[in-house]
């Protein structure tokens, strides 16, 4: 009778569609994947900040260091978290750093009228997130307050963080707050969204500021990246005027933002959604590709060299929040609907690495798409975080050109492309191969051909669930993760795989 069942399972998981092919020129291989792809974006924003990353040291009795918890910390460092944006998003704009250093005590409070109207007592500041990245051992991005703020104020801040010891009055300051030495911050972040929340202006307007602020931003010694705030979606316009307008001297990365959202009016559950709304968001997280394409296209005209990178400094999927909580808190749930999105977007990014640099995911704890919730002593790793983790084998890994021909996933009479990928070959000569299927119903045959390889001991991990609405919950934390995979049969420099519905899949071959 067991045997039966195998055989039965087998059969099943083979029958599927027509088959999908995957051609990979293992050969070809010449872009990095930047790492830095696989960045986060940490806002001071609901308990994004507060109750996820810090609780402080005193009054807390959730174990922490420096008051940073240690259960997200141990979390987030298996994902190899290569940067980390701060303080916003639209809270930036309103922020003033010289108000979040010294004693705790004497910091100054404001209210943070973007996010809930709450209080902001500033007890998370510069010295507090600068030690987080140390921790994670990420590199900071700062994102400066254009806004409301001024040069000097810019100006300053990197002086407080860049200059040698001794060298300006900023310097004794950081000095007597407890660091002597520089903590050496690259990523400049030129205010945010400045066509809405950063100031509404017009990018005429912002490329003459930008010019102005990126001037005085400088450390003289080391290499910094200066980062215009870019285009939302397809506002073309907006990067075409940076890159017309700015002097390329001054500019090392344009950003872009993009969210996976099926209406900003009407967003929908997190977790209570139709096979439609998820098509929706499918359709909506794949535009990316097309927004990469053409915000490239536009940037290749004035820098055929690629010498200015884009950032996609905030993409992920939004919705309606979780019923009963704070609406200016954006905590939501985050489902297998999400480790899709994910996946999809990851591969996207991947394949543009010529010109994606950098992408930061929004947002790390409890905010939006988020690797890691928490309540109270309580954190779960949901299934975003396992696709961040999976993935994560591509960071630095160069980049292998692939060919791929896919099924149809049909909504009506809507189609998307059912499966994506991409594949990298790593510094140990390992090739990693992340495929995911976005089909809610239809499992998917593949065809996997790979020039040259010799396909011996090839390890899969797969990520799935029974219902594209599960989700980690605090009570069932670990329902939905990473399992094996052996779903697959190898035959000459064919590889023949069965993937089940809305899956997540990464196959490493080892060198010969
Ligand atoms: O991530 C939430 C918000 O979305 C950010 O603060 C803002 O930049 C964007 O509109």
């Amino acid at each position: 009778m067991k045997v039966y069942f195998c055989w039965l399972a087998i059969c099943i998981g083979f029958t599927a569609h027509s088959q999908n092919t995957l051609s990979i020129d293992v050969a070809k291989g010449k872009e990095i994947i930047n790492k830095n792809i696989y960045g986060h974006f940490a806002e001071h924003l609901g308990n994004g900040i507060y109750g996820g990353l810090y609780v402080g040291e005193k009054n807390t009795t959730i174990p922490n260091k420096n008051g940073i918890r240690t259960d997200v910390l141990d979390a987030l460092k298996k994902l190899k978290v290569p940067v980390v944006r701060w303080p916003g998003g639209c809270f930036a704009d309103t922020y003033h750093w010289k108000d979040g250093i010294g004693a705790k005590n004497k910091r100054p409070s404001m209210l943070n009228i973007w996010w809930g109207n709450v209080k902001e007592d500033n007890s998370f500041g510069t010295h507090e997130f600068l030690q987080l990245c140390e921790m994670l051992q990420a590199e900071p991005y700062l994102s400066g307050n254009v806004g409301s703020g001024t040069v000097q104020e810019m100006a300053d801040w990197l002086a407080y963080t860049n200059y040698p010891k001794g060298s300006s009055p900023v310097t004794d300051l950081r000095a007597t707050n407890g660091r002597t030495e520089p903590w050496k911050v690259t990523y400049w972040g030129i205010g945010n969204e400045a066509w809405g929340c950063g100031g509404n202006m017009k990018p005429e307007y912002y490329a003459n500021l930008y010019r102005q602020y990126a001037t005085f931003l400088t450390d003289g010694k080391n290499r910094l990246m200066r980062i215009a705030s870019g285009a939302s979606d397809g506002d073309y316009n907006w990067t075409e005027v940076l890159m017309r307008d700015i002097p390329h001297h001054l500019l090392d990365a344009v950003a872009l933002h993009h969210y996976s959202i099926i209406n900003w009016n009407k967003k929908g559950s997190a977790t209570t959604f139709s096979e439609e709304q998820y098509f929706k968001i499918m359709q909506s997280a794949l535009q990316m590709n097309e927004l990469v394409e053409k915000h490239s296209a536009i940037m290749d005209k004035y820098d055929p060299q690629k010498k200015v990178a884009l950032f996609v400094d905030e993409w992920g999927g939004w919705y309606d929040v979780e019923p009963g909580t704070n609406p200016g808190f954006l905590f939501q749930q985050n489902t297998m609907r999400d480790a899709m999105i994910a996946g999809v977007t990851l591969n996207i990014f991947n394949n543009h690495c010529d010109r994606v640099k950098m992408a930061n995911l929004a947002q790390m704890v409890n905010v939006l798409q988020s690797v890691v919730l928490t309540h109270q002593q309580k954190i779960i790793r949901t299934p975003t975080y396992h696709v961040m983790e999976m993935f994560n084998v591509h960071q630095d890994a160069t980049l292998l050109p692939l060919h791929i021909t896919s099924n149809n996933y049909q909504f009506g009479n809507q189609t998307l492309p059912a499966l994506s990928a991409s594949a990298s070959k790593d510094k140990e000569g390992t090739i990693h191969i992340s495929i995911v299927n976005i089909d809610a119903k239809q499992p998917q045959n593949l065809t996997l051909s790979l020039s040259n390889t010799h396909l011996q001991n090839i390890k899969g991990r797969i990520l799935t669930a029974e219902k594209i609405q599960q989700y980690n919950s605090f009570e069932q934390p670990d329902l939905i993760q990473p399992t094996p995979f052996t779903q697959f049969k190898t035959s000459g420099n064919e590889i023949t795989i069965s993937m089940p519905p809305f899956s997540v899949i990464v196959l490493a071959i080892p060198p010969q």
